[in-house]
Protein backbone atom coordinates (compact mmCIF):
# COMPACT_ATOMS: atom_id res chain seq x y z
CA UNK A 1 0.00 0.00 0.00
CA UNK A 2 1.22 3.60 -0.78
CA UNK A 3 -1.62 5.76 0.01
CA UNK A 4 -0.50 9.00 2.25
CA UNK A 5 -1.63 6.98 5.33
CA UNK A 6 1.44 4.46 5.24
CA UNK A 7 3.67 7.44 4.11
CA UNK A 8 2.28 9.79 7.54
CA UNK A 9 0.75 7.47 10.21
CA UNK A 10 1.18 9.65 12.69
CA UNK A 11 -1.10 13.06 10.86
CA UNK A 12 -4.07 10.60 11.23
CA UNK A 13 -6.01 12.30 14.19
CA UNK A 14 -5.13 15.45 12.30
CA UNK A 15 -6.71 14.69 8.84
CA UNK A 16 -10.15 12.80 10.85
CA UNK A 17 -10.84 15.91 12.24
CA UNK A 18 -10.25 18.10 8.94
CA UNK A 19 -14.10 18.15 7.65
CA UNK A 20 -15.05 18.98 11.08
CA UNK A 21 -12.90 22.69 11.43
CA UNK A 22 -13.06 25.61 8.36
CA UNK A 23 -12.26 25.36 5.90
CA UNK A 24 -13.43 21.72 5.76
CA UNK A 25 -17.02 21.81 7.23
CA UNK A 26 -17.86 24.86 5.40
CA UNK A 27 -17.31 23.37 1.76
CA UNK A 28 -18.80 20.33 2.76
CA UNK A 29 -22.29 21.31 1.86
CA UNK A 30 -21.13 22.58 -1.18
CA UNK A 31 -18.94 19.67 -2.47
CA UNK A 32 -20.20 19.17 -5.86
CA UNK A 33 -20.41 22.89 -6.44
CA UNK A 34 -16.40 23.05 -5.39
CA UNK A 35 -15.63 20.66 -7.78
CA UNK A 36 -17.26 22.15 -10.53
CA UNK A 37 -14.90 24.97 -10.37
CA UNK A 38 -12.16 21.94 -9.67
CA UNK A 39 -12.81 20.55 -13.19
CA UNK A 40 -13.33 23.91 -15.03
CA UNK A 41 -9.75 24.80 -13.77
CA UNK A 42 -8.81 21.89 -14.92
CA UNK A 43 -10.20 22.18 -18.93
CA UNK A 44 -7.75 25.74 -18.56
CA UNK A 45 -5.30 23.38 -17.78
CA UNK A 46 -5.85 21.05 -20.42
CA UNK A 47 -6.29 23.67 -23.31
CA UNK A 48 -3.29 25.64 -22.26
CA UNK A 49 -0.85 22.85 -22.13
CA UNK A 50 -2.14 21.17 -24.90
CA UNK A 51 -1.45 24.34 -27.31
CA UNK A 52 1.69 25.47 -25.64
CA UNK A 53 3.19 21.69 -26.31
CA UNK A 54 1.81 21.33 -29.25
CA UNK A 55 3.67 24.08 -30.99
CA UNK A 56 6.55 22.78 -29.36
CA UNK A 57 6.20 19.28 -30.98
CA UNK A 58 5.58 21.32 -33.80
CA UNK A 59 2.23 21.41 -34.43
CA UNK A 60 -1.10 23.58 -33.69
CA UNK A 61 -0.72 27.34 -34.06
CA UNK A 62 2.21 27.01 -35.82
CA UNK A 63 1.68 31.12 -37.39
CA UNK A 64 2.85 32.23 -34.12
CA UNK A 65 6.33 31.47 -32.56
CA UNK A 66 6.57 29.38 -29.19
CA UNK A 67 7.46 32.53 -27.21
CA UNK A 68 3.65 34.17 -28.13
CA UNK A 69 1.89 31.15 -27.86
CA UNK A 70 3.40 30.82 -24.38
CA UNK A 71 2.76 34.51 -24.03
CA UNK A 72 -0.81 33.87 -24.59
CA UNK A 73 -1.77 31.15 -22.58
CA UNK A 74 0.70 31.77 -19.44
CA UNK A 75 -1.83 33.66 -17.54
CA UNK A 76 -4.77 31.04 -18.88
CA UNK A 77 -2.65 28.67 -17.60
CA UNK A 78 -1.52 30.41 -14.08
CA UNK A 79 -5.83 30.74 -13.46
CA UNK A 80 -6.10 26.84 -13.73
CA UNK A 81 -3.12 25.96 -11.91
CA UNK A 82 -4.23 28.52 -8.69
CA UNK A 83 -7.94 27.53 -9.35
CA UNK A 84 -7.44 23.92 -9.32
CA UNK A 85 -4.91 23.73 -6.33
CA UNK A 86 -7.24 26.08 -4.12
CA UNK A 87 -10.48 23.90 -4.97
CA UNK A 88 -8.61 20.85 -4.60
CA UNK A 89 -7.28 22.02 -1.07
CA UNK A 90 -10.83 22.86 -0.05
CA UNK A 91 -12.47 20.18 -1.32
CA UNK A 92 -9.51 18.03 0.16
CA UNK A 93 -10.16 19.71 3.88
CA UNK A 94 -14.01 18.07 3.39
CA UNK A 95 -13.24 15.04 2.15
CA UNK A 96 -10.03 13.98 3.97
CA UNK A 97 -10.37 10.26 5.09
CA UNK A 98 -10.81 9.24 1.42
CA UNK A 99 -7.95 11.10 0.02
CA UNK A 100 -5.61 9.87 3.63
CA UNK A 101 -6.64 6.58 2.51
CA UNK A 102 -6.05 6.60 -1.54
CA UNK A 103 -3.32 4.87 -3.60
CA UNK A 104 -4.49 7.23 -6.30
CA UNK A 105 -4.50 10.22 -4.76
CA UNK A 106 -0.78 9.03 -4.15
CA UNK A 107 0.08 9.17 -8.09
CA UNK A 108 -1.98 12.46 -8.29
CA UNK A 109 -0.08 14.30 -5.86
CA UNK A 110 3.50 12.79 -7.56
CA UNK A 111 1.59 13.56 -10.73
CA UNK A 112 0.94 17.34 -10.00
CA UNK A 113 4.65 17.93 -8.75
CA UNK A 114 5.80 16.51 -11.85
CA UNK A 115 3.35 18.33 -13.81
CA UNK A 116 4.35 21.38 -12.43
CA UNK A 117 8.06 21.34 -12.92
CA UNK A 118 7.77 19.49 -16.27
CA UNK A 119 5.60 22.89 -17.24
CA UNK A 120 7.33 25.65 -15.66
CA UNK A 121 10.85 24.18 -15.56
CA UNK A 122 10.72 22.79 -19.26
CA UNK A 123 7.90 24.04 -21.59
CA UNK A 124 7.50 27.50 -20.96
CA UNK A 125 10.85 27.58 -20.49
CA UNK A 126 11.53 26.50 -23.73
CA UNK A 127 8.97 27.84 -25.41
CA UNK A 128 10.23 31.67 -24.77
CA UNK A 129 13.52 30.36 -25.98
CA UNK A 130 11.75 29.30 -28.91
CA UNK A 131 12.18 26.05 -28.85
CA UNK A 132 16.07 25.64 -27.35
CA UNK A 133 16.55 23.53 -24.21
CA UNK A 134 18.75 25.32 -21.76
CA UNK A 135 21.09 23.75 -18.75
CA UNK A 136 18.74 24.34 -16.07
CA UNK A 137 15.56 23.53 -18.01
CA UNK A 138 17.42 19.62 -18.91
CA UNK A 139 17.88 19.55 -15.02
CA UNK A 140 14.22 20.28 -14.38
CA UNK A 141 13.35 18.16 -17.23
CA UNK A 142 14.92 14.96 -15.20
CA UNK A 143 13.55 15.44 -11.82
CA UNK A 144 10.43 16.15 -13.64
CA UNK A 145 10.51 12.73 -15.51
CA UNK A 146 11.37 10.94 -12.55
CA UNK A 147 8.72 12.32 -10.34
CA UNK A 148 6.58 11.64 -13.58
CA UNK A 149 8.10 7.92 -12.97
CA UNK A 150 7.53 7.73 -9.74
CA UNK A 151 3.72 8.81 -10.04
CA UNK A 152 3.24 5.69 -12.91
CA UNK A 153 5.04 3.16 -10.74
CA UNK A 154 2.40 3.90 -8.17
CA UNK A 155 0.01 4.15 -10.43
CA UNK A 156 0.62 0.63 -11.73
CA UNK A 157 0.49 -1.03 -9.18
CA UNK A 158 -2.22 0.34 -7.19
CA UNK A 159 -5.13 -2.46 -7.05
CA UNK A 160 -8.27 -1.55 -8.06
CA UNK A 161 -7.02 2.28 -9.70
CA UNK A 162 -4.91 0.54 -12.15
CA UNK A 163 -6.96 0.03 -15.15
CA UNK A 164 -6.92 4.03 -14.88
CA UNK A 165 -3.53 4.22 -16.87
CA UNK A 166 -5.80 3.26 -19.84
CA UNK A 167 -6.72 6.78 -20.04
CA UNK A 168 -2.91 7.38 -20.57
CA UNK A 169 -3.01 4.47 -23.64
CA UNK A 170 -5.89 6.55 -25.27
CA UNK A 171 -4.46 9.90 -24.87
CA UNK A 172 -1.03 8.64 -26.17
CA UNK A 173 -2.57 7.28 -28.78
CA UNK A 174 -5.16 10.18 -30.25
CA UNK A 175 -1.79 12.73 -29.61
CA UNK A 176 0.28 10.62 -32.27
CA UNK A 177 -2.38 10.29 -34.29
CA UNK A 178 -3.00 13.85 -33.86
CA UNK A 179 0.62 14.84 -34.91
CA UNK A 180 1.12 12.20 -37.64
CA UNK A 181 0.53 13.24 -41.30
CA UNK A 182 -0.10 11.12 -44.54
CA UNK A 183 1.10 7.47 -45.02
CA UNK A 184 2.39 7.45 -41.21
CA UNK A 185 -0.98 8.51 -40.13
CA UNK A 186 -2.71 5.45 -41.89
CA UNK A 187 0.16 2.85 -41.19
CA UNK A 188 -0.22 3.94 -37.44
CA UNK A 189 -4.26 3.86 -37.54
CA UNK A 190 -4.19 0.34 -38.91
CA UNK A 191 -2.44 -0.71 -36.22
CA UNK A 192 -3.84 0.79 -33.84
CA UNK A 193 -7.52 -0.56 -35.53
CA UNK A 194 -5.65 -4.11 -35.27
CA UNK A 195 -4.60 -4.04 -31.53
CA UNK A 196 -7.94 -2.99 -30.90
CA UNK A 197 -9.72 -6.22 -32.70
CA UNK A 198 -7.55 -8.31 -31.21
CA UNK A 199 -8.22 -7.32 -27.88
CA UNK A 200 -12.13 -7.66 -28.14
CA UNK A 201 -11.48 -10.93 -30.12
CA UNK A 202 -9.48 -11.84 -26.31
CA UNK A 203 -12.72 -10.74 -24.69
CA UNK A 204 -14.87 -12.39 -26.03
CA UNK A 205 -13.64 -15.19 -28.91
CA UNK A 206 -10.37 -16.26 -27.18
CA UNK A 207 -11.48 -16.37 -23.58
CA UNK A 208 -15.02 -16.04 -21.82
CA UNK A 209 -15.73 -11.86 -20.54
CA UNK A 210 -15.46 -13.15 -16.92
CA UNK A 211 -12.39 -15.37 -17.56
CA UNK A 212 -10.13 -12.60 -15.29
CA UNK A 213 -7.53 -14.92 -14.55
CA UNK A 214 -6.68 -14.98 -18.53
CA UNK A 215 -7.85 -11.74 -19.24
CA UNK A 216 -5.61 -10.11 -16.62
CA UNK A 217 -2.19 -11.07 -17.79
CA UNK A 218 -3.58 -10.60 -21.94
CA UNK A 219 -4.77 -7.03 -21.15
CA UNK A 220 -1.50 -6.11 -19.44
CA UNK A 221 0.48 -7.69 -22.09
CA UNK A 222 -1.87 -5.45 -24.31
CA UNK A 223 -1.19 -2.39 -22.75
CA UNK A 224 2.29 -3.40 -23.20
CA UNK A 225 2.19 -3.43 -26.95
CA UNK A 226 -0.05 -0.80 -27.32
CA UNK A 227 2.78 1.52 -25.95
CA UNK A 228 5.40 0.17 -27.85
CA UNK A 229 3.69 0.88 -31.08
CA UNK A 230 2.61 4.28 -29.59
CA UNK A 231 6.03 5.03 -28.87
CA UNK A 232 7.85 4.17 -31.96
CA UNK A 233 5.44 6.45 -34.11
CA UNK A 234 5.64 9.25 -31.87
CA UNK A 235 9.64 8.28 -31.71
CA UNK A 236 9.10 8.79 -35.67
CA UNK A 237 7.49 11.67 -35.45
CA UNK A 238 10.22 13.24 -33.43
CA UNK A 239 12.86 12.55 -35.64
CA UNK A 240 11.22 13.85 -38.80
CA UNK A 241 9.63 16.81 -37.34
CA UNK A 242 6.30 18.32 -37.59
CA UNK A 243 5.17 20.87 -40.46
CA UNK A 244 6.84 23.73 -38.84
CA UNK A 245 9.92 23.32 -35.91
CA UNK A 246 8.64 23.71 -32.81
CA UNK A 247 11.67 22.05 -30.72
CA UNK A 248 14.52 19.28 -31.18
CA UNK A 249 14.10 16.36 -30.55
CA UNK A 250 14.55 16.46 -26.93
CA UNK A 251 11.72 19.59 -26.24
CA UNK A 252 9.43 17.31 -28.44
CA UNK A 253 9.86 14.17 -26.54
CA UNK A 254 9.81 16.37 -23.46
CA UNK A 255 6.34 18.52 -24.63
CA UNK A 256 4.69 14.95 -25.04
CA UNK A 257 5.12 14.16 -21.68
CA UNK A 258 4.66 17.90 -20.64
CA UNK A 259 1.10 16.81 -21.93
CA UNK A 260 0.68 13.51 -20.69
CA UNK A 261 1.77 13.88 -17.38
CA UNK A 262 -1.52 16.27 -16.81
CA UNK A 263 -3.66 13.46 -18.26
CA UNK A 264 -2.26 10.68 -15.34
CA UNK A 265 -2.92 13.22 -13.04
CA UNK A 266 -6.24 13.83 -13.94
CA UNK A 267 -6.66 10.44 -14.84
CA UNK A 268 -5.36 9.69 -10.89
CA UNK A 269 -7.96 12.20 -9.47
CA UNK A 270 -10.91 10.21 -11.25
CA UNK A 271 -9.88 6.82 -9.53
CA UNK A 272 -9.50 8.52 -6.19
CA UNK A 273 -13.49 7.70 -6.55
CA UNK A 274 -13.05 4.29 -7.92
CA UNK A 275 -10.89 2.75 -5.05
C1 LIG B 1 -3.73 20.22 -4.27
C2 LIG B 1 -4.09 19.49 -5.27
C3 LIG B 1 -5.37 18.71 -5.39
C4 LIG B 1 -6.20 18.21 -4.41
C5 LIG B 1 -6.02 18.30 -2.90
C6 LIG B 1 -7.32 17.57 -5.07
C7 LIG B 1 -8.39 16.98 -4.45
C8 LIG B 1 -9.43 16.33 -5.07
C9 LIG B 1 -10.56 15.70 -4.41
C10 LIG B 1 -10.78 15.68 -2.90
C11 LIG B 1 -11.33 15.15 -5.36
C12 LIG B 1 -12.63 14.36 -5.13
C13 LIG B 1 -12.29 12.90 -5.05
C14 LIG B 1 -13.49 12.05 -4.73
O1 LIG B 1 -14.06 12.20 -3.66
O2 LIG B 1 -13.84 11.23 -5.60
C15 LIG B 1 -10.74 15.42 -6.62
C16 LIG B 1 -11.26 14.99 -7.83
C17 LIG B 1 -10.64 15.19 -9.03
N1 LIG B 1 -9.50 15.90 -9.27
FE1 LIG B 1 -8.36 16.84 -7.86
N2 LIG B 1 -7.14 17.68 -6.44
C18 LIG B 1 -5.96 18.36 -6.66
C19 LIG B 1 -5.40 18.64 -7.88
C20 LIG B 1 -5.88 18.15 -9.09
C21 LIG B 1 -5.22 18.29 -10.35
C22 LIG B 1 -3.90 19.04 -10.57
C23 LIG B 1 -5.98 17.66 -11.29
C24 LIG B 1 -5.78 17.49 -12.77
C25 LIG B 1 -4.69 17.62 -13.42
C26 LIG B 1 -7.15 17.14 -10.62
C27 LIG B 1 -8.15 16.42 -11.25
C28 LIG B 1 -9.23 15.86 -10.61
C29 LIG B 1 -10.24 15.07 -11.28
C30 LIG B 1 -10.33 14.74 -12.77
C31 LIG B 1 -11.13 14.65 -10.29
C32 LIG B 1 -12.38 13.78 -10.47
C33 LIG B 1 -13.63 14.54 -10.51
C34 LIG B 1 -14.80 13.57 -10.61
O3 LIG B 1 -15.15 13.21 -11.70
O4 LIG B 1 -15.30 13.12 -9.58
N3 LIG B 1 -7.06 17.46 -9.28
N4 LIG B 1 -9.58 16.15 -6.43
Amino acid sequence: MIAPQDVFPQIADWVANLDDVFPGSWVKPYFAQWEVVHLLSLALIGGTTLLLNLRLIGFGLSDEPPSAVRRAVLPWLNLGVAGILVTGVLIGTSNPERLYTSEAFTAKMLGLAAALVLTYGVSLPAARAEGRLSRGAGLWAAVGLAIFGLSLGVFAVAKLVNPGLWHLVIAAALLVLFVTRRRMRIIYLLGLVGLMATQVAIHHVIYRPDDYANLDPANKAMIGIYLAWILAAAAIQIVRGGRDPGGGPAVKALAYAGILVWVVTAAAGRWIAFA
